[in-house]
């Protein structure tokens, strides 16, 4: 049958105490609803519908890449309603998937398979055994097991809260058969809400086979609804994220500390030091060690290339054996050839660096190219910026740039070119001589230090 996802997704969110609303609290640096969306993905559906409501404009603005079909409810008046609103865009044929905005960890896995158990005829929940099911509506069976009914905690009497088994809130059902049912229900319940749960009832009622995945592990249907479970979500990601990683051989130190965010691929034998943070399209080659502290965004990092501790690197490719940091900045556009060496409080952008060559110390070099074996002394910055434009600089292999170099671009250094310490460098200099810009050093003679003079207060 044809998949059409719903995810409810315009609750409030009353208990995160914040002005974004629910869905758009971060996790792992992204929306919580994106990771719904994204998982939702994951099983081709023919349409993702998003029922929102809070935060309006702001949660479709946060989505805007995605091809999504926004449903608006203005008024929150329970899930059932919530779904219903979806229902007119959805053919009788199609199985709806409902999911929730705020139930983020879910695994496309538990998904496919509620998806492909449900049918014409049988409608499939997503039950889970929590140690505390306080909160949640739990799954009533009768004798035989089957399952009858969902009664919300507020509703429920004293054996039923004793009922371990709770309701997800995530479902499968036949469009056609789910759209009457949504039709046929009344608020009447301690909130006056229309419960997406009562379909359940209804469903037993019409005869239809009402069955109860349990998930796998209560961890990916904790919901979010406050900043406690935000946290606690964010942690269990994370762990599920380094497991991934050391499961296919990468060392991590300490798994509580490392953030694993985007896409990440590793070679044999990679290392993480604690509090790393990897995000976007990260690809580490074979024996990188990254360092404490280190954050990596959309990023190449060459075999046996070393980042040590505090280093941010952004948009950048680096080669293999090389050096950056302790505390290096490397921007996007940057690209290291193999050993480059990049040392403490450097900062690279948009610039090519050939084999081999270094900038060791506080230095800047943004839109240059530089060769091979270049040393590039410590405080050297290229002046890449006139106020307007951007401009480039060009230094050949074999150049050596003196500390406190100057090079105001647009601006040429040849190949083997020598530039003395201390120059501010305008035009070209020509390789392989060298080239020093800076007034002549002088001695004094006959100078004496003043003299403090004699008298009252004059000691103070
Ligand atoms: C719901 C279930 C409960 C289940 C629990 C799991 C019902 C009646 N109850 O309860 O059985 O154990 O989830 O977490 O369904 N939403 C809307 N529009 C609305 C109301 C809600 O979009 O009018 C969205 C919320 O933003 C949220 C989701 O639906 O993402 C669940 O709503 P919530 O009010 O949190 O339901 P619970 O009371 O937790
Ligand atoms: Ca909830």
């Amino acid at each position: 049958m044809p998949l059409s996802v719903v995810i409810l997704a315009a609750g409030q969110g009353k208990r995160m105490a914040s002005d974004l609303p629910k869905v758009l609290q971060p996790l792992a640096g992204r929306p919580l609803l994106a990771h719904v969306v994204a998982t939702a993905r994951c099983l081709a559906p023919d349409a993702i519908h998003i029922v929102y409501g809070h935060g309006g404009e702001r949660v479709r603005e946060a989505l805007p890449a995605e091809e999504l079909r926004w449903v608006l409810q203005a008024e929150q008046k329970g899930t059932g309603h919530a779904v219903a609103q979806a229902m007119h865009a959805i053919p009788d044929g199609h199985t709806v998937l409902v999911l929730y905005g705020d139930v983020p960890l879910i695994k496309a896995g538990t998904l496919r398979e509620l998806v492909s158990r449900a049918g014409p005829q049988s409608l499939v929940l997503l039950s889970a055994r929590l140690p505390d099911p306080a909160g949640y509506g739990r799954v009533i069976r009768d004798n035989a097991g089957r399952v009858v009914r969902i009664v919300e905690e507020r509703d429920a009497n004293h054996k039923e809260k004793a009922i371990p088994e709770i309701n997800t809130g995530l479902l499968a059902a036949p469009a056609g058969r789910l759209r009457g049912w949504l039709e046929a229900l009344r608020p009447d319940n301690a909130q006056g809400e229309y419960y997406l749960t009562d379909c359940i009832g209804a469903a037993v009622r019409d005869g239809i086979a009402v069955e109860a995945v349990l998930a796998a592990s209560a961890g990916e249907v904790l919901g979010v609804n406050d900043k406690i479970q935000l946290a606690e979500v964010e942690a269990a990601h994370r762990r599920e994220r380094a497991t991934e990683l050391m499961q296919r051989g990468v060392t991590i130190v300490d798994p509580a500390r490392v953030d694993i965010r985007g896409e990440v691929s590793c070679g044999r034998d990679v290392m993480l030091e604690v509090n790393v943070i990897l995000e976007g399209k990260v690809k580490l080659g074979d024996r990188v060690k990254v360092g404490p502290g280190c954050v990596l965004r959309d990023c190449e990092v060459g075999a046996d290339t070393e980042i040590r501790a505090h280093s941010v690197i952004e948009g950048a490719v680096t080669g293999a054996r090389c050096i950056v940091g302790p505390f290096a900045r490397l921007r996007p556009g940057t690209r290291l050839a193999d050993e480059v060496h990049v040392g403490n409080f450097v900062e690279v952008k948009n610039s090519v660096v050939g084999e081999g060559s270094k900038a060791n110390h506080l230095s800047y070099v943004g839109d240059t190219t530089i060769g091979r074996k270049v040393n590039v002394g410590a405080g050297t910055v290229t002046c890449n910026y006139d106020g307007v434009n951007k401009h480039r600089t060009e230094i050949g292999d074999g150049a050596f740039i003196g500390s406190g170099t100057m090079l105001v671009a647009p601006v040429t250094v040849g190949a083997d070119a020598t530039i003395g310490a201390g120059s501010t460098i305008t035009k070209p200099a020509p390789a392989g001589k060298l080239t020093v810009e800076r007034s002549r050093q002088q001695v004094i003679e006959n100078w004496k230090r003043p003299e403090r003079k004699a008298g009252p207060g004059g000691a103070s």
